[in-house]
């Protein structure tokens, strides 16, 4: 029989400051709390413990079937008002903080259950740990003997109840390690971080802007934003001038800090000698990607007398989107006679990306 699956939502969330419970809180237009149900596997018995004052929002977010009951003042009562709804031999208790952890982690936990009377998922420590006292550093511990824990947490129901006392812990498996059981731990993931502070919703997404303008040349066929634009000459530069694909190249290498484009593909670079936007943008996506990113989307604006934006918007887009794996929208504006723009002398364009960390 699986472990019924027992996640504490409780929690006021005071660190996240945002005024709601933390499961309520949405990450892209979704609860905390749906955030995790969906990464949940299949399991005999689930049950969700709420904060008292808003079991009538948990209960429209919860699947059928779904028991729900109301947490305590501390994350120890909530987790024990679950348990004492739990009816398999074996049970797994999980944040619903840690609302992106793998389902393999619930597998690894469930596994070793048939080993332990309590199971931990952790990761190693990868930072240097030190003991200080007030201002000074008094020991360095040695780390290969240290993991940081997550959750789910697993363990066997009836042990669990009896080794629940009034004594303040941090987790349950404290509990069963000061009753005297055997705790294990296996390999838990980087996904399972747990949301404590608004700087670990603000670091899944980032924002970058970038900026360029080329004036026309007098020769050659423009290209912007990738498109070839009969009637207009090219635009000077060292490769072939396109100010919009480069604008965007920069937008996604800040949001990645990676760099600028001149200094990710060299301003003389023979390999570059003009080289076309598209040839630019898939290598910025993939060095994007090396570092561990993917494409929100990307917003632009072109700002010039000519050439004219709205009969091509569309194919831009197309093409952009295509590329970079993501919507780009193009806008374009002139500069009601305003600097070297306002004679069709050049273009300019300035674009944000927002790019998301994979997790
Ligand atoms: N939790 C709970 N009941 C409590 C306190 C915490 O069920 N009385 C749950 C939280 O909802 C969360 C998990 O325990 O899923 C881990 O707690 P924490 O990260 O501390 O969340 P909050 O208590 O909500 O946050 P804060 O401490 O900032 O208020
Ligand atoms: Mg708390």
């Amino acid at each position: 029989m699986s472990p019924a699956i027992i996640v504490v939502a409780a929690g006021r969330g005071e660190r996240l400051g945002l005024g709601i419970p933390k499961a309520l809180v949405e990450i892209d237009g979704k609860t905390i709390l749906e955030h995790c149900l969906e990464n949940l596997p299949d399991s005999e018995q689930l049950i969700v413990v709420a904060p008292a004052d808003y079991l009538s929002e948990f209960e429209k977010l919860i699947p059928e079937h779904t028991e729900l009951v109301s947490g305590g003042e501390t994350r120890q009562q909530s987790a024990l008002n679950g348990l004492q709804l739990a009816k398999t031999e074996k049970v797994l208790i999980h944040d619903a903080a840690r609302c992106f952890v793998p389902v393999e982690v619930f597998e690894r936990v469930t596994q070793a259950l048939a080993e332990f009377d309590a199971v931990v998922p952790g990761l190693a420590v990868t930072d240097t740990i030190k003991r200080v006292d007030g201002e000074m550093v008094s020991e360095t511990i040695d780390r290969s003997e240290l993991i940081a824990v997550q959750t789910p947490q697993g363990f066997d129901r009836e042990k669990l109840l009896a080794s629940f006392d009034s004594a303040s812990v941090t987790d349950e498996a404290m509990l069963m390690e000061q009753a005297g059981h055997n705790v294990g731990w296996v390999r838990g993931d980087v996904s399972s971080r747990k949301i404590t502070t608004i700087d670990d919703l603000a670091s899944d997404s980032f924002v970058g802007i970038g900026v360029d303008s080329h004036k026309f040349s007098d020769s050659g066929t423009l290209k912007l934003g990738t498109l070839e634009i009969p009637e207009h000459p090219q635009l000077a530069g060292h490769s072939d001038g396109d100010a919009l694909s480069h604008a965007i190249v920069d937008a996604l290498l800040a949001a990645a800090r990676l760099g600028d484009i001149g200094s990710v593909f060299g301003v003389d670079d023979p390999e570059f000698e003009g080289a076309a936007g598209d040839k630019f943008i898939t290598q910025t996506m993939q060095f994007v990607q090396k570092a561990g990113f993917s494409a929100l989307n990307v917003s632009c604006q072109i700002v010039a007398d000519k050439p004219k934006i709205s009969p091509l918007r569309m194919q831009l887009q197309a093409k952009l989107s295509d590329l970079v794996g993501a919507p780009v929208s193009v806008l374009a504006t002139t500069t009601d006679g305003l600097g070297f723009l306002s004679d069709a002398r050049g273009v300019a364009a300035v674009a944000t990306a927002s790019l998301k960390k994979a997790r």
